[in-house]
């Protein structure tokens, strides 16, 4: 092949990479800022499910230093997934079967959800 055309095909590639690749690559310290605001009352500051609020739940909210999830709110077989987080956290855990304690977000844009996600993964120990 030729080189110029060998660089436009990896061009090529490489978007095709970067379009198929998910779109959820947060940044998990924005994500604290979110975090700290709207789901440590719950989930605690270090994800526990230790908050002031989370502490008399039932069912308590998901400790995210275990890192275990329990929703496969995309149906795909996996649950835990950065999809699976995201629905939950935009529409709420009732919508998957889960309690209306967690209530959704549907307010945050989808940098805020992928932000909060990252920093949620940050608390498994
Ligand atoms: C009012 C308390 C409360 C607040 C605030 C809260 N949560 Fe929750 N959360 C819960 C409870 C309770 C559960 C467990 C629900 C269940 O198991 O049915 C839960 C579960 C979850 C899950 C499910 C994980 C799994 O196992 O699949 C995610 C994700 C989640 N919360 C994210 C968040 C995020 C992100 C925020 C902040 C934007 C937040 N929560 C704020 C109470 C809360």
């Amino acid at each position: 092949m030729h080189p110029t055309a060998r660089s436009i095909a990896r061009l090529i590639a490489v978007a095709a990479l970067a379009i198929a690749a998910p779109s959820w690559a947060g940044d998990a310290a924005a994500g604290k800022a979110v975090y700290d605001t709207s789901c440590a009352s719950c989930h605690g500051p270090d994800g526990k499910g230790d908050g002031p609020v989370g502490a008399v739940l039932n069912p308590p909210p998901r400790d995210f230093s275990a890192g275990d999830f329990k929703f496969d709110a995309n149906k795909n077989g996996t649950a835990g997934e950065d999809e699976d987080l995201a629905l939950v956290t935009r529409k709420g855990a009732l919508t998957y079967g889960g309690s209306p304690l967690m209530a959704g977000w549907p307010t945050l844009t989808d940098e805020q959800v992928a932000d909060v996600i990252a920093f949620i993964r940050s608390l498994k120990e």
